[in-house]
């Protein structure tokens, strides 16, 4: 982004400034982008923030000014882990919306403790994350959920006790307005037919399948904007991990971003956008996925922590 004074403008009373700018809806999506004049800001040379614009066609509209692309999640040296244990030494990844980004590598490489720093069940030791601009480290779990976050941890972890109705209204348990938990449960059902089939039945007595799709289905009761899935195949027959892998096309095509840990590298890789390769604690390799499906035995090495 590029912000200079504008010259010959006969306005003393606002400096002017000549920019390119993002129109930004409510919501943060950028709806357009273009060049104008700056006109209501003292600080229009900072590069960021909130300004009235002058656009080419004369009509003034409240923009966001950026001077980077903006990401829909940004990490920064993360320093994160477990009393005085470290797990995860400055870690710095991005997460733009709508994507699909695979975080794979080893067991014990810090992929768990890296989404429970995201969610707030770890408060990180040092470093950022930022979520739709708003810092969210050390916020307790309730206030990232709240703001579009919601994590399906690894293992399932369903209500084993409680019907799967019942663990569906415990994953929106923010939700105050019982009619729009009632419509969210209705498009739940739409998603998992399965579930309404079973919607009285205990969660522990479901097959491994049917309690993945449970917890995802839980954490969608909160109506996400991100959702981060922590090793869905684990322990699934693989024609069962074909159904969890449609579904979270699916769900990537209602626009859903999506976080996805997986140790199982080729499945992960051929349904995300990019990738970032943990080990021990650090990011070894990142691209594409398709970069790195084709750089597969770098890959690889990378991944069992071999030099490359
Ligand atoms: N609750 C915990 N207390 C202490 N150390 C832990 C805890 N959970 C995980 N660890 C350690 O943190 C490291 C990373 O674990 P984890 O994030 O679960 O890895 P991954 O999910 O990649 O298998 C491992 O060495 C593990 O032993
Ligand atoms: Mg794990």
């Amino acid at each position: 982004m590029n912000c200079h004074p504008a010259t010959g403008l006969k306005n003393h009373v606002w400096r002017r400034y000549y920019c390119s700018w993002f129109l930004i809806s409510i919501d943060r999506e950028i709806l357009s982008e273009g060049q104008g004049f700056v006109t209501s800001s003292k600080n229009a040379n900072r590069n960021q923030g909130v300004f009235i614009v002058m656009t080419g066609d004369g009509l003034y509209q409240k923009v966001k000014i950026s001077g980077q692309e903006k990401h829909m999640l940004n990490i920064s040296g993360l320093t994160s882990g477990y009393g005085p244990v470290e797990v995860l030494h400055g870690l710095s990844l991005y997460i733009n919306k709508g994507e699909i980004v695979a975080v794979i590598g080893p067991n014990g490489a810090g992929k768990s403790t890296l989404l429970k720093t995201i969610v707030g069940l770890i408060s990180p030791q040092n470093g950022s994350i930022l979520f739709q601009d708003r810092s969210i480290e050390r916020q307790p779990p309730e206030y990232v959920l709240d703001r579009g976050i919601a994590l399906v941890p690894e293992g399932r972890r369903v209500f084993a006790g409680l019907t799967v109705l019942e663990n569906l209204h415990m994953g929106a348990y923010l939700e105050r307005d019982s009619s729009r938990k009632k419509k969210q449960i209705d498009y739940i059902y739409d998603l998992f037919p399965r579930l309404e089939e079973r919607h009285q039945q205990l969660s522990g007595t479901l097959s491994g399948g049917e309690q993945q799709q449970l917890a995802i289905a839980r954490a969608l009761m909160s109506r996400p904007k991100m959702l981060l899935l922590d090793e869905p195949s684990l322990g699934l027959a693989p024609v069962i991990v074909e159904v969890v892998i449609d579904l979270i096309n699916s769900l990537r095509k209602e626009g859903l971003t999506i976080i996805l840990v997986e140790q199982n590298i080729h499945q992960a890789l051929e349904i995300s956008d990019r990738a970032y390769v943990l080990v021990n604690g650090s990011i070894r390799m990142s691209g594409s996925a398709s970069q790195l499906l084709e750089t597969g035995v770098d890959m690889e090495k990378a991944y069992l922590g071999e030099k490359i």
